[in-house]
């Protein structure tokens, strides 16, 4: 267990990652996410969780396909159950990240008052490739979508941490950084 962060801040940053089904691109992010957080040192200042917007998949592991590919980064998605986002998730994170335009649009539309929205973002804004700035959802393709979607999550989680990193202050708590050998 790291040691608790010395700082006025509020940590933990709590940190929502949010796809359709929670089964694909949001676990895949959460886990890449938390272990460029363990990575770099930061595990006491980050907790890291997705969702879904749809709850088809409650309960569920994550897709055998997305499962699979992470393995292949050794990566495992092994402990992941789905859940579905909630209107009470708007409050209780400080970022939500989420994979396409559909899923952002749906997540606000849960803010009934804009209270939350300024903390509801795509993911790719933070890709330095971003192209439509949506992860394309993998679940109706074939094998090669999965590892696209790797390549990107793994590089824009890279560049997220980052700028996080920078926005609450913690260049100094960080053992390495998420983007050193970017
Ligand atoms: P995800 O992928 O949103 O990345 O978890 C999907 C999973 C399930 C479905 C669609 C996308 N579905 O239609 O059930």
């Amino acid at each position: 267990m790291a040691t608790q962060p010395e700082t006025d801040q509020d940590f933990p940053i709590r940190v929502n990652f949010v796809c359709l089904g929670n089964i694909c691109r949001s676990p895949l992010a959460e886990n890449i996410f938390r272990s460029l957080v363990e990575q770099a040192g930061l595990e006491a200042y980050f907790d890291v969780l997705s969702s879904g917007t749809g709850r088809w998949h409650v309960g569920e592991q994550a897709d055998a396909r997305m499962r699979q590919t992470a393995q292949e980064h050794d990566l495992s998605l092994e402990d992941h159950r789905a859940q579905q986002f909630q209107a009470e998730d708007l409050a209780a994170y400080d970022h939500i990240f989420t994979m396409d335009k559909s899923n952002l649009k749906d997540v606000l539309a849960l803010d009934g008052d804009d209270t939350h929205g300024h903390k509801v973002r795509l993911f790719r804004e933070f890709d330095p490739e971003p192209e439509d700035y949506q992860v394309p959802d993998p679940y109706y393709g074939g094998a090669d979508g999965f590892e696209n979607v790797y390549g990107i999550v793994e590089r824009t989680a890279r560049m997220l941490l980052h700028r996080l990193v920078e926005e609450h202050d913690l260049e100094d708590e960080m053992t390495s950084s998420p983007v050193a050998e970017a």
